[in-house]
């Protein structure tokens, strides 16, 4: 039985994709938990595996990927195991997600107004009518100007940051216990991103939400998260609560990712991007998968580093890292 509070708890989750090189792995033995009304980000490179994780979860994967193992525990019921159906039940009803792209999550052909009715027409299983009120409620309540007059405007009509509140409101609307954002506003200038992010918590603390936010960017963990999780190139590399991931990083790539971090307001806006590159997933070392971008490999401990894959080692119970440094301190 899951605790009261905890409303996924993932475990060791790995998926694979059938490729012309054969198979690969995406995403290797990650492991969460997410509680009521908590943020978690997932947070990491291009290509780490952050959606790959979020589709999984979700059944949606495309049909050359497929979940090789784990498990992912909502409400006693492990969604991997769930058929199309059951899974079509949950999702848009008690798990949500949204994506970066607003403009293509909507149907181009149908009133902004009759698709946020349309979700609550087909989970409350109520009238047209009722739901048109319901969904002009809910266009009120993420904040879209005129909502009156935007419940008749077709996708193409609406800004991107709008479109975004639409799919927010589209989300949220049968008051999920869980909502998936990938990326919800890396397609939007600065201003508008932070409206969005604002409003996205202020519906959290209404509805208890939990959310699972996908972002390459620290500055939106900074301001969202409750807990942390660092991937790089398919494996969880660092995980613990958002204080002390920020003030007291371990893994050398959490390390290196804060500094990529832009500094506003101070003259010399820093951005060291790490070098190297992330290694392909067909040619992946049999060691560490940092250890050639690492700027803290030891001579010590470097046969290890090169060898053997690293477990997470955790430092207490609510944060890890996945380092042989961090052996000696175990
Ligand atoms: N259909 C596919 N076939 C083969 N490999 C895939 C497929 N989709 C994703 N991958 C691989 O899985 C890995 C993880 O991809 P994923 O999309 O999860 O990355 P991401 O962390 O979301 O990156 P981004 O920040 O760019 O969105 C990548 O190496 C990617 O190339
Ligand atoms: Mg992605």
């Amino acid at each position: 039985m899951l605790s009261q509070s905890t409303q996924l708890e993932v475990k060791n989750l790995t998926t694979c994709f059938r490729t012309s090189k054969g198979n690969v792995m995406a995403v290797d033995e990650i492991s969460f938990s997410l509680k009521k009304g908590e943020t978690l980000c997932i947070v990491g490179e291009s290509g780490c595996g952050k959606s790959v994780s979020a589709l999984s979860i979700m059944g949606l994967l495309p049909p050359s990927g497929y979940v090789k193992s784990g498990s992912a525990i909502f409400q006693n019921n492990d969604l991997l195991l769930m058929t199309t159906k059951e899974l079509e039940k949950l999702r848009g009803n008690r798990i949500s997600m949204i994506f970066q792209d607003p403009g293509s999550s909507l149907n181009p052909v149908m009133r902004v107004g009759d698709q946020v009715s349309e979700i609550f027409q087909i989970h409350l299983n109520i009238s047209k009518q009722e739901g048109q009120k319901k969904a002009l409620e809910m266009l009120k309540q993420v904040e879209i100007p005129d909502p009156e007059s935007r419940m008749l405007a077709f996708p193409h009509e609406l800004s991107g940051g709008m479109a975004q509140r639409i799919m927010i409101a589209i989300a949220l609307a049968c008051n999920p216990d869980i909502l998936i954002a990938d990326e919800p506003t890396t397609a939007l200038d600065v201003t508008i991103q932070s409206q969005i992010l604002n409003l996205m918590s202020e519906m959290q603390l209404k509805t208890q939400t939990a959310i699972i936010l996908i972002t390459h960017d620290l500055g939106v963990v900074a301001e969202m998260a409750d807990n942390v999780l660092v991937m790089y190139c398919g494996q969880v590399v660092e995980y613990g609560d958002v204080k002390t991931v920020f003030n007291s990083p371990i893994h050398p790539y959490t390390k290196a990712l804060m500094k990529s971090i832009p500094i506003i307001g101070k003259k010399t806006r820093r951005l060291d991007a790490i070098p190297g590159r992330v290694p392909s997933l067909d040619m992946l070392p049999s060691g560490c998968r940092f250890e050639r971008r690492c700027a803290e490999k030891n001579d010590n401990i470097v046969s290890n580093c090169q060898n053997k894959i690293p477990p997470i080692f955790n430092v207490d119970s609510v944060h890890g890292s996945r380092c042989w440094l961090e052996k000696g301190n175990e």
